[in-house]
């Protein structure tokens, strides 16, 4: 069977609470995120993309809607089935402040059962790949907050995944290594044929990395356009540079704006 897309369908979630107005922070949200493919999320602070991300990642059950991984099979029929492997490297770095930057890389694979050699050859390979080749020996404390993101990075690239979710991954780096990464992150996904949902505040990112941009309204979040990134791969930092990249960049940001204000009313 092959794995073709995640598919959702009039998702909405509403957090609950004792003291206060129920939060709605997703409402009736369809859209498809297709095999092999990068789909850039954006949307205004506090829209309901995390939310959506739990929510994909089976971690939180959605009020309304449904969530299906849906697959090919022998005779070319669509159909449902389990979720194909996964990792998200999450938007707070969530390290685990006891282990070493080799064995925070190194968990989930320890929790999948693999041998400490493989896993340990693995975790370095996935360090190096981030530029942090030397710091395999530190704690978190002892890195910077763009070191620790990589970690986090690291930590999603290392399981070898079919989905990989991506939340804020390089929110805290300093310009130069945000593009640097940008570019290595590019050419793994233009490799590998990952299917990656990428979520991001940043336009040029969500263009740069995706294939498709999913922009997101003010909370109640749903997805207000999704548009087509046709810009040639492999790209590289001449794709900037692309008359094209302007355009998308100058309709994806005349979406935002309206529900950039709104969100900052609510
Ligand atoms: N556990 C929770 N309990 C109550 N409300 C929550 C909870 N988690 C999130 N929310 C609310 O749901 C809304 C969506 O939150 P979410 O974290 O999904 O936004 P986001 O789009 O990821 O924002 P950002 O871009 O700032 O990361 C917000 O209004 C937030 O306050
Ligand atoms: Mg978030």
């Amino acid at each position: 069977m092959q794995f073709e897309a995640i598919s959702i369908e009039r998702l909405s979630h509403r957090f609950l609470s004792r003291n206060r107005p129920p939060t709605t922070a997703l409402t009736g949200v369809s859209c498809d995120f297709p095999a092999g493919k990068v789909t850039s999320i954006v949307g205004p602070s506090g829209c309901g993309k995390s939310t959506l991300l739990l929510i994909l990642r089976g971690l939180m059950e959605a009020s309304e809607g449904k969530v299906q991984f849906l697959y090919r099979d022998g005779s070319g029929n669509r159909r449902a089935g389990d979720p194909p492997r996964m990792a998200t490297v999450w938007q707070s770095f969530n390290l685990l402040p006891w282990r070493t930057v080799l064995d925070n890389v190194a968990f989930g694979l320890e929790l999948e059962g693999v041998s400490a050699g493989e896993r340990h050859a693995r975790a370095a390979e996935a360090i190096k790949s981030v530029e942090l080749a030397g710091f395999e020996k530190h704690y978190p404390s002892q890195l910077s907050g763009g070191m620790k993101q990589r970690v986090g990075l690291a930590r999603g690239l290392v399981m070898s995944p079919d989905i990989l979710f991506l939340d804020e991954p390089f929110g805290a780096l300093d310009a130069q290594t945000r593009l640097y990464l940008q570019e290595q992150l590019s050419t793994v996904v233009e490799r590998s044929g990952k299917t990656v949902i990428l979520i991001t505040h940043s336009i040029e990112e969500a263009i740069f990395l995706g294939d498709h941009v999913a922009v997101m309204t003010a909370r109640p979040g749903r997805i207000a356009r999704t548009l087509d990134v046709d810009l040639p791969r492999p790209r590289g930092i001449d794709t900037q540079n692309n008359k094209r990249f302007g355009e998308l960049f100058t309709e994806i940001y005349g979406l935002l704006r309206d529900e950039v204000r709104k969100s900052m009313l609510n």
